[in-house]
């Protein structure tokens, strides 16, 4: 009983505390009635006679250091917590409190609409499933047109009863489908952009996603003309690369118009001299455009002979990597918080 209590001295001498609940708990321990001091006195009475004396005050001395430590912590934790209080200033500006940032995507995509809002462009969206007829058909995609193909697609139902054409219904594969639904929903003039997120069904790597998202632009109205798209998208450009910059259309191939074309821009970086970003072209390609095709508009109902009108399409993670000189798609999607840090903050 001797070394017990003799160990229980020792450990009460070693004990602090750095809070009231760990003090309560060391009170508790020692003192309160199931305590391990009660449950010593009681122990007294299978101490042999002639050792009681000198074991009672043996017991009574463990007994005075506890209560004696619980007081003096007690004190102690009571006096800090006063220093605490008197030690704060209140004309000491608060503690920072971090802000968020704003994704690098979300940046861009706002940038784009605030630059085609000031031209009278409106803004809306569409579902990302989609049927056949909005994402393919009456895009003028040909029936055994290789984008239909189950390695671009992600397909989600095949043939349920209800459904148009044969009943596909698919993740988006671009945000040309909101073109049609808002012809088929509106009357000629439209001048509108569509922000969306897209799928398609590629191996992820550094340039390529198997989500991504697109801003879909479209305006149709008498008398458009293919000279009307080049200053509206001349007038992009510059306003989301700067003063100066430089557009050139190559001719190129989508279903949906005619004549099409991509529009590269004048490298930003290296202002057309060649370097990485431009891989020694001096141009950089932005996005893919074109003239309505009549069969679109006919498909949506829209009077082809009275009407025409220009459409594009650019993808916001093209742009955005350009422009802030981000080499990996994935980084937008990993939520890598030292990356998404680097870009403005919340406004
Ligand atoms: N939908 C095309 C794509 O995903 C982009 C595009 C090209 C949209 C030309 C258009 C356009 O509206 O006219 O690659």
């Amino acid at each position: 009983m001797q070394d017990k209590v003799n160990q229980y001295l020792g450990e009460i001498k070693d004990f602090s505390a750095t809070g009231k609940e760990q003090l309560e708990e060391f009170r508790i321990k020692f003192l309160s009635k199931k305590g391990i001091v009660p449950s010593l006195f009681a122990e007294m009475r299978n101490v042999a006679p002639e050792k009681r004396k000198e074991m009672g005050l043996f017991l009574n001395e463990l007994k005075n250091t506890a209560q004696q430590k619980v007081e003096e912590l007690k004190q102690t934790l009571e006096s800090k917590q006063e220093t605490r209080k008197a030690n704060i200033d209140l004309s000491m500006p608060a503690e920072f409190i971090e802000l968020g940032s704003r994704h690098p995507l979300s940046i861009v995509r706002n940038r784009i609409i605030d630059i085609f809002s000031r031209i009278g462009y409106s803004v809306s969206e569409g579902p990302e499933i989609e049927d056949d007829w909005h994402n393919f058909t009456a895009l003028n995609f040909p029936e055994e047109h290789p984008a239909r193909d189950m390695q671009d697609t992600f397909f989600i139902e095949k043939n349920p009863d209800n459904l148009p054409d044969g009943g596909q219904v698919a993740l988006r594969t671009h945000t040309s489908s909101v073109q049609i639904r808002t012809m088929e929903n509106n009357q000629a003039p439209i001048r509108s952009i569509f922000p969306g997120r897209v799928f398609r069904n590629e191996a992820i790597s550094a340039r390529a996603h198997c989500i991504f998202h697109q801003v879909e632009g479209l305006y149709i109205d008498e008398n458009v003309s293919f000279a009307d798209l080049k200053q509206s998208l001349y007038y992009f450009a510059t306003e989301m690369f700067g003063e100066g910059t430089k557009t050139r259309f190559r001719p190129s191939y989508f279903p949906f118009t005619e004549p099409s074309a991509e529009m590269d821009i004048s490298c930003f970086i290296c202002g057309g001299e060649g370097c990485k970003v431009c891989k020694h072209t001096g141009w950089v390609e932005i996005l893919g455009c074109g003239m309505v095709d009549p069969n679109v508009l006919e498909n949506c109902h829209i009077d082809s002979k009275k009407y025409t009108g220009f459409a594009f399409g650019m993808g916001i993670e093209r742009i955005t990597m350009l422009k802030y000189q981000i080499n990996d798609i994935r980084n937008f999607f990993e939520n890598d918080i030292r990356f998404l840090k680097q870009f403005e903050s919340t406004v």
